[in-house]
Parts: C-alpha cells; structure tokens; sequence
C-alpha cells in the first residue's frame, strides 16, 4: 500500500475538552457550570449520565499524559475549566485552578508535547448564568478577565491559544434548540448570544498577545458542507440558508467583519430579528471581531443534507452512505471541500483540523484487542482529504483527533464513544483500540497509507 506523507513540521494532535474528561467538579476550588447544573435535570442527557467524575482526568491527568506520549503526538488541544479558575466567573482567582494548569502545561513541554490550549469549551461559571449568561454583553467582559487571569499565568510557555470553540454551538444548541446547556429555546436571544461569544473573542485576542507575546490566537468554527437534496429551487435556497446560519454567519464576522446579508434577511423573515439592523452590534464591535488572527480551527465531522419544508426552511435529509454512531454520515470530501472554501473564501494564515473523529462502539474481544476499524478506516479518509488539501495549497499545518478518550458526550452522556482509547468508567481502565495504534503509526511515519492512492478530488460525486 502506497503511503502519502504529509509536510514537514506538520502538527499531530489529539484533542479532549476539560467538561467532557476532568471530573473533580467539587474539587480543587472548582465553581459550578452550566452543564453541571444542566446534568441535573435527569431529561437532559440520554443516559441521565452528568460529568461529575467523567474520565476522572482531575486525577489521572499524568497517566493520561502517558497515553498522548505514547501516541507521539507533537500536541494535544486541551481546554481549561472557566469555572476552576474563576469559580464566581469574574472576580476573584482560584490559584489552585492555575495551579492544576500550570503543571499540566508544564509536564506536556517536558514531554515535547505542545499545549493547544481552548479558554471555552462551553462551560460557563453558572455565577455568569445567573446574570444573565451569554445573553448579556457583560459576559464578554468576564471573558476577557478570565483569558487574562490564564494568559497572563501560562502565557510565557502556550504557543497556541484558541478563544473559542465552535460558537454555532454556544449559540444554537445552548439557546435556539435548547439541546445543550444552558438548554433554552430562543432565536432572538441566541443571536445575540452568538454576538456576544465573538465579540469577546475579538477582545480577548489583544490580552492574548500582551500576556503571550508571540504566540498564535485563533477561534475554532465547525464547518459543514450543505447539500440539497435535489437540485429543485427550494432545496437549493434551504441550503443557502443552513450554510448562512451554521457558516458564514460565524466565519463572516471574524475574517470580513460583518454578518452574511443574505443570513440576516432569512432571520428577519422568521420573526428573529425586527429589522436589518442587529440591535445587539454596537459601533466597533464588528471591527473587535474582525481583529486579525494568526489561525482558524476548524472542527469536522460530516456533511448536512438538506430539503425544504413548505416553509424554505432546511430540514435534514437522512444520510445515504455509511454512518458512525452519532448519525452521522462518513463524508471525506466534505472536509477537502470546506478546507479549499474555507482557505479561499476567508484566506487564514493557517488552519488546524483542531476536532475529526467518529463514534462507534466495538468492544473488546476475548484477547482484549478492540478492532474499530471502522474509525480507522474514517480517519484514514479524512486525512487523505486533508492531504489532498494541502496540495491544493490549503495552509493546513495540524490535524487534532476527537478524541483522546473516550468521555462525557454532552446531552448522548456516555453512550458515544469517540476516543482511541477506550474508557471502562467503571474502573476508569483505559485501553487502546486498534485505531490509537494505527494512529500511532500514521504520527511516526508522518504518513497515512491510501489504499486508493486516487486524489479525493477527483472522487467527489
Ligand atoms: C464537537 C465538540 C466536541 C465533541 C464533538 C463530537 O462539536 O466540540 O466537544 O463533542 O463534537
């Protein structure tokens, strides 16, 4: 089998986040969440499962830092707990919060490993909640606070910041749809808290780079690809629309420093905004968020495939090719398609695929051998279609696996399994499955073999 190699100096990664691994929820100082309160209400999540002990990482942090060593990763895109570090969410600093960071940051450097560090991974200090949470403009505020409190400790030894991740999630799931914390059901407020959540990236990139001079800040989209299910009118302009809404109305703001036209006149029409004009954007906060940055992470997983109801709105079609356990539709081309739009479109300096990974639940067979080749498989895909990328000259400089381990998967709880090491929670035991050794390899070699050794490109439909 032919292998590929990908550029010098390419960036290997794994990548988890503190709500999904940590635990510890009381310990260490640790303020309340808005998950933690969101787990409590038992309809909430699928297993009626909470991240109170998760993967216990709080605790085994350093075996866990012998997994990523092992892997050979040249870095691990990990996100720091708001709540530990500020547990009132603005104010007063928790030093033991800094302190279990600290020696984090410290033990990865000994290890040649490069920190990738996230500052929200959607766990907001339910102090800030209470005020009002994201919906309230002095909560970027409270960012900033909270992303110099942590610079200005780790800043002399993290290269790699990224603000936020995935403000379509924040935003969406968390306020419109309601799926995630803090579980509201309000277009009008969403938007705005979608405002928000980038107008205290933009400020926080200056505290980043006086606290971390330099170092690279970026933000971290999830990008899609939107399908319509045929080639009719109606399903073309559905696709416009969950393109403008799930996209270009995050990426739009940050590289052109304004909102989509076209997404705004589709949020008037249903009632979400009175007028064209956003009542939440205040003079020079377009141009706070448009502050230039140094890269765009950029987290993928599947396509959407869409249809119109009797409305124009988008509404999913099911996935025709193989699945992974989320639903979701296993679909390489999509991300070769969004790194050549992405890079051409917004021109960033540089991306990171910073999230790509699958959910399937092999377990292990008597031997104690866990054969997913399924993820292998799927990895194997998309890093071919991020190599093809980069010989389109996309900037591509890392690619991060979701997920180290796997972990507390937001409202499913623990019944999606993302990780290349599998995780009994009941003993904590953590196992590598096949994948985490091909992956392993594929880090070693700099190389991904590609049984087809036929550019994606050219086998888009
Ligand atoms: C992404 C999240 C990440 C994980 C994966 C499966 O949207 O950033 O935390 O849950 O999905």
């Amino acid at each position: 089998m032919a292998a590929r190699t990908f550029p010098d100096g390419f960036l290997w990664g794994a990548a988890t986040s503190a709500p999904q691994i940590e635990g510890g929820h009381r310990e260490g100082g640790r303020g309340e969440s808005i998950w933690d309160r969101f787990c409590e209400d038992p309809v909430r999540i699928a297993d009626g499962s909470d991240a109170r002990v998760a993967c216990d990482h709080f605790h085994r942090w350093r075996e866990d830092l012998d997994l990523l060593r092992w892997l050979g990763v040249g870095a691990y895109r990990f996100s720091i707990a708001w709540p530990r570090i500020m547990p009132g969410g603005r104010g007063a600093i928790n030093p033991a919060g800094l302190d279990y960071y600290d020696a984090l940051v410290d033990a990865l450097l000994e290890a040649g490993i490069r920190p990738f560090v996230t500052l929200y991974h959607w766990d907001l200090p339910q102090a800030l909640e209470d005020e009002g949470g994201w919906a309230a403009r002095a909560t970027a505020e409270a960012f900033v606070e909270y992303a110099d409190a942590v610079s200005a400790r780790l800043g002399d030894r993290v290269a790699h910041w990224t603000t936020h991740n995935e403000p379509w999630c924040i935003a969406i799931l968390g306020h419109e749809q309601g799926e995630q914390a803090p579980g509201r059901r309000d277009p009008a407020e969403a938007l705005r808290v979608g405002h928000h959540v980038l107008l205290s990236h933009g400020w926080a990139t200056g505290v980043l780079r006086r606290n971390s001079p330099g170092a690279e800040v970026g933000i971290v989209t999830i990008v899609a690809p939107v399908w319509p299910a045929t080639e009719n009118g109606a399903d073309r302009d559905a696709a416009r629309r969950l393109d403008g809404s799930l996209n270009r109305w995050y990426l739009d703001p940050v590289f052109h420093g304004r909102y989509p036209e076209d997404a705004i006149e589709d949020r008037v029409r249903r009632g979400h905004l009175q007028g064209r004009d956003l009542p939440f954007v205040r003079p020079g906060d377009l141009e706070a968020i448009a502050a230039p940055i140094d890269f765009l992470g950029v987290n993928y997983y599947s396509r959407a495939v869409v249809r119109a109801d009797a409305a124009g709105e988008p509404v999913a079609v099911p996935p025709q090719g193989d699945r992974t356990d989320m639903g979701w539709e296993v679909f390489p081309q999509g991300l070769h398609s969004m790194l050549l739009r992405v890079a051409r479109e917004y021109r960033p300096a540089k991306i990171y695929v910073t999230e790509n990974g699958a959910a399937y639940s092999d377990t292990a067979d008597a031997e104690g051998r866990i054969a997913d080749g399924r993820r292998i498989e799927y990895l194997r895909g998309h890093l071919a279609a991020s190599l093809d990328a980069i010989a389109a000259d996309v900037p591509l400089a890392g690619y991060f696996v979701w997920s180290l381990l796997d972990n507390f998967e937001w409202a499913h709880g623990y019944s999606k399994r993302f990780g290349l090491f599998e995780v009994d929670f009941a003993t904590q035991r953590r196992r590598p499955r096949d994948s985490a050794h091909w992956y392993r390899q594929v880090v070693a070699a700099g190389a991904v073999d590609d049984p087809t050794q036929q550019p994606l490109s050219r086998r888009i439909p």
